[in-house]
């Protein structure tokens, strides 16, 4: 099987040493009896990391997981967005810090946030590994994000084009499928 070149646009040093700000950030926000809810798939290795970065921070978050489903194996987004598995917490009351890869149109995270404030979230804030500007089909804002990326497709660090290169330990761009 022959892969498509994939260019370096953050590297495992820069990605770790800006996890460590993101949870001194977030150990400085207050949250009380807070859970992380990791939005599945491509979040999974930034959301590991984060979390150990919090536990560094001094903090013990809760950690659950919800796995959503908007872009299925295409690389342009359909619009919708499906539950494929919900969180088992109850959220009533709680502080909740959402965890994805990618903010571009928003409505994964809109999606995300709308549903865990219905359930009755005290706070529902959002944590991304990068945000691409200029993208948004719907409004809302992460709280923290790690990295600011051009409008590229990017791999790596978890995630995929159709399930490949999530092992990357970096984020990477294939430029022939821009
Ligand atoms: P949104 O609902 O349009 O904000 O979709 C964001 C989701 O689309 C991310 O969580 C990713 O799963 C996926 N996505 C968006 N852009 C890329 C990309 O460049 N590479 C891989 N996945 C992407
Ligand atoms: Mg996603």
């Amino acid at each position: 099987m022959s892969l498509p070149p994939v260019k370096v646009l953050f590297d495992e040093n820069r990605i770790a040493a800006r996890n460590k700000e993101l949870a001194s950030e977030i150990a400085g926000a207050g949250f009380e009896n807070l859970l992380v809810v990791a939005v599945l798939k491509g979040s999974f290795v930034f959301a590991a990391d984060l979390l150990r970065a919090m536990h560094a921070s001094g903090m013990a978050p809760e950690m659950e997981f919800v796995h959503l489903s908007s872009y299925r194996d295409a690389q342009v987004s359909s619009g919708q967005v499906t539950i494929l598995r919900d969180v088992e917490s109850d959220v009533r009351g709680r502080d909740v810090l959402l965890v994805d890869d990618i903010l571009e149109s928003g409505r994964t995270l809109a999606f995300a946030k709308d549903l865990l404030m219905a359930r009755g979230a005290r706070t529902v804030k959002v944590c991304v590994l990068l945000e691409k500007p200029g993208k948004r089909a719907v409004q809302i804002d992460a709280d923290y994000v790690g990295f600011m990326t051009p409008d590229v497709f990017v791999v790596g660090y978890g995630m995929d084009v159709a399930h490949a290169f999530r092992q990357l330990p970096f984020i990477g761009h294939i430029e022939q499928l821009d």
